[in-house]
């Protein structure tokens, strides 16, 4: 017997290449989530026209249009019920969350961050994993909690940093990690594979992997 799909929304604020990711992931017919919608709080979102052509129903959600962070996340709210949202996928979604957002939905929202965390939180994460020097950079999908780029680690992928890189350079190598990795963290999430206590997450028959990312590449 098949399982039902988790009805899922995606939050953008921009480009929205990893929101295309997860629409692409789940036109797989054994895909546990299906795209019920895809917001946006900024008009401008290229993303939207993306998910509009590809017949996904779409919202702008101006916050420049509400006088408070709480009266936002109330149209917000109505919009996820409207869809029957049961998860939500932040992606490059750039607003903080009120605690009482958050708590809603506790361990029902995710979102992609472009950095190994808790290093690297907030913006040009790329530029900062250069300036630290680090040899093993890459992204994380975690719940959200009201604290930015904070929340319990679902999953993470690793790419090398190479001498050279720009943050171009390693910005592109890590979002096409990204691509893979947020795919991957909803399959699990919506097939009821993760469970979250003591703000640590659990992942039910985790595939064996002793693979090590050598970074440089040893002979
Ligand atoms: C992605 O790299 C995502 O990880 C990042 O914004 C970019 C959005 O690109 N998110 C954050 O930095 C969250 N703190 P996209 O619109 O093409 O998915």
């Amino acid at each position: 017997m098949t399982q039902p799909k988790i009805p899922t929304a995606i939050l953008i604020s921009g480009r929205g290449s990893n929101m295309m990711s997860l629409v692409e992931a789940a036109r797989a017919a054994d895909y546990p989530a299906e795209i019920v919608a895809v917001i946006s709080n900024r008009p401008e979102a290229a993303g939207i026209a993306w998910a509009k052509s590809q017949g996904i129903s779409t919202r702008v959600i101006d916050h420049k249009a509400f006088k408070t962070r709480e009266a936002f996340e109330a149209e917000l709210d109505k919009a996820l019920h409207e869809v029957k949202a049961e998860i939500v996928a932040l992606a490059g979604f750039m607003r903080l969350m009120t605690p009482a957002f958050v708590a809603k939905w506790q361990t029902r929202m995710i979102n992609i961050h472009p950095s190994l965390l808790p290093n690297f939180k907030g913006l040009h994460t790329h530029e900062q994993a250069l300036a630290a020097g680090v040899k093993v950079a890459g992204c994380t999908v975690h719940f959200v909690r009201a604290e930015m780029d904070a929340g319990p680690i679902i999953a993470q992928a690793a790419v090398p940093v190479l001498s050279g890189d720009t943050a171009e350079t390693l910005g592109a190598r890590v979002l096409s990690a990204e691509h893979r990795l947020y795919p991957a963290a909803l399959r699990l999430l919506a097939s009821g594979r993760i469970t979250c206590k003591n703000e640590k997450v659990h992942i039910y028959q985790e595939a064996n992997d002793s693979s090590v990312l050598f970074s440089p590449k040893v002979e």
